[in-house]
C-alpha cells in the first residue's frame, strides 16, 4: 500500500517526502485553507514541484460547464496533477469527459459502494471513500474500502482505492488488509506509523551499552 499525505502543509510535504515513504498528496479546500494559503495556482504548483507523484486538487465550483473549464485550468498547472471530483451525477458526467481526454480525476467524497462503482465506470483513476467521516456517523468506514477492493476485484476494473480521511494509525493496518492500493494520512498519522516506545527503549540501551564499553576502552 502506498502512502500519501493529506495535506497542503509545504513543511510536512517536504519532510514526508524526504523520509522517502510519500508518493504522492491529497489536497481539499479545507486543508489549503486552513494552511493559509492565498492564492490556488502558487501553493498547487508548489506542492507538484515537490511531490514524486500524483497531487490531487479539488475543484471549487458547481455546475457541469465551470467544473470541467476549472478542471482543465487545474490540469494544465502540473503535470502531477489529478483532478478531485465529488461523487455526485455532475460529478460523474464530468469525470467521464475528463477520462476521455486522459486528465486524472480522483473521485472524492465517496460513501457507498455504489458510488465507487459508478466512478470506476466513468473513468476515475482514483476513488476516495471517506472512512472517518462514516465512522463519525458510527458505520464501518472500513468495511466500505473492503467492499469497494473486493468489487473492483471482480471485474478487473483499475480504478485505484485510495483509503481517505484517515483518522488513527489503525485505520492503516485494516486498510493494508482490505488491499486498499494508497492510504492518504494526516502527518500527525505518519508520524504515529513511524513511532513505537520498543524501538525508542532499544535505541536509548544499545547506546547507553556502547558508551559504556567506549567508556572502558
Ligand atoms: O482525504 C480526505 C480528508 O481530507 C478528509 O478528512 O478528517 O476531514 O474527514 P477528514
Amino acid at each position: 500500500m502506498r502512502i500519501f499525505l493529506d495535506t497542503a502543509n509545504i513543511e510536512q510535504i517536504k519532510q514526508g517526502v524526504r523520509l522517502g515513504v510519500v508518493s504522492g498528496v491529497t489536497t481539499n479546500p479545507t486543508l489549503i485553507v486552513k494552511e493559509g494559503h492565498r492564492d490556488y495556482k502558487a501553493v498547487v504548483k508548489e506542492i507538484c514541484a515537490i511531490v514524486p507523484g500524483p497531487v490531487s486538487v479539488e475543484v471549487v465550483v458547481e455546475g457541469v460547464t465551470a467544473m470541467l473549464e476549472q478542471a482543465k485550468e487545474i490540469a494544465s498547472w502540473a503535470t502531477n496533477v489529478v483532478i478531485k471530483i465529488p461523487a455526485t451525477a455532475e460529478g460523474l458526467e464530468v469525470t467521464s469527459v475528463l477520462a476521455k481526454e486522459q486528465i486524472k480525476v480522483n473521485m472524492t467524497l465517496c460513501f457507498s459502494v455504489n458510488q465507487a462503482l459508478l466512478a470506476s465506470l466513468a473513468g476515475a483513476s482514483y476513488v476516495s471513500p471517506f472512512v472517518g467521516r462514516l465512522d463519525d456517523i458510527g458505520n464501518d468506514g472500513m468495511s466500505l474500502v473492503e467492499d469497494i477492493v473486493d468489487i473492483y476485484k471482480n471485474y478487473n476494473l483499475t480504478t485505484k482505492v485510495i483509503a481517505a480521511s484517515i483518522r488513527h494509525p489503525q485505520h492503516c493496518i485494516i486498510a493494508a488488509k482490505a488491499g486498499a492500493h494508497i492510504a492518504t494520512v494526516p502527518y500527525q498519522v505518519l508520524t504515529q506509523m513511524i513511532k513505537h516506545p520498543l524501538t525508542d527503549i532499544g535505541i536509548e540501551r544499545f547506546f547507553c551499552d556502547w558508551r559504556r564499553v567506549s567508556d572502558d576502552t
